[in-house]
């Protein structure tokens, strides 16, 4: 069987970012805390518990030194207030990308326009983009689609995207919305790694038998890969680690791809890669 990877999978530039300064944290001070899981990887979250880089979930929890790290999804302004007066060392790996989106949040509400956030509720990323918006002062809607709009909106409308979303998400909801004839301003904010892998996986999955997505269950930007190839292949797998491959997903497959979201470090992509040349 042949295994063709897509032409940009795994790890992006932010999540290596936020790895190399929570590695680099612990070396300086001994100790990191994260708020949250730093990457949306249950295996790689375990291996930096080891080293000494350990998820809590505010800052509350932090027993004893150490350096608070933000990860790259971002956090609210108040949970950023709230790091800087616990007093301790402080090293904010939020993604620049994220960093723009939150940017843009805030201009917008700054604007007087109703902000909606194109993104997964609830998601950390989205909770930070919209409470930028809600401290400028500005009334804010989550969607993840068109149905999800609210039946009025209050004045013009400022749209800004989740960075890991799709781009078809975001036309579909500022097609509705133009729909309405309401002033409108768009941000797109999908940053560029997501949109080089989503084309890349999507481009790969119509050439092959059988698809193979590696990435945790709990990312976002995995998941939404996985929907993709499985929007052109039908035989998608979405898998953690390669002990989950069932051989009989790729029975009669002469090509399988494999593609990784962007919180997927290269060994687990080469560990799964490996093991499907093996069947
Ligand atoms: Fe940043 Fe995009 Fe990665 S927003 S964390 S470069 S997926």
């Amino acid at each position: 069987m042949k295994v063709v990877r897509a032409a940009y999978a795994g790890a992006c530039y932010g999540v290596q970012r936020a790895l190399d300064l929570a590695l680099k944290a612990v070396e300086d001070g001994g100790c990191a805390y994260t708020l949250g899981p730093l990457i949306h990887n249950p295996q790689v979250v375990a291996q930096l518990a080891e080293c000494g880089v350990r998820a809590v979930d505010s800052v509350e929890d932090v027993a004893g030194a150490g350096t608070v790290v933000i990860r790259s999804h971002g956090v609210t302004p108040e949970v950023k207030r709230s790091v800087a007066a616990c007093g301790l060392p402080l090293v904010d790996a939020t993604c620049p990308h994220v960093a723009r989106a939150q940017r843009a949040a805030a201009d917008l509400a700054e604007q007087g326009r109703h902000v909606v956030v194109v993104g997964e509720a609830g998601h950390p990323e989205v909770e930070g983009l919209v409470a930028c918006a809600r401290e400028a002062g500005a009334p804010v809607s989550v969607v993840a689609g068109p149905d999800d709009l609210p039946e009025t909106l209050e004045g013009p409308v400022g749209v800004v995207v989740q960075t890991t979303q799709t781009r078809e998400a975001l036309d579909a909801v500022v097609a509705a919305l133009e729909e309405r004839g309401v002033q409108l301003l768009v941000k797109n904010t999908i940053c560029f790694a997501t949109r080089q892998r989503q084309e890349a996986a999507a481009a790969l999955a119509g050439e092959v038998d059988a698809m193979v997505v590696i990435g945790g269950r709990n990312s976002s930007n995995t998941t939404r890969l996985a929907d993709i190839c499985a929007a052109a292949c039908s035989r998608t797998h979405h898998v953690e680690s390669p002990d989950e491959i069932d051989p009989a997903w790729l029975a009669g497959c002469a090509v399988v791809g494999v593609t990784a979201g962007a919180s997927t470090p290269e060994e687990q992509i080469e560990a799964v890669a490996t093991l499907l040349e093996a069947l």
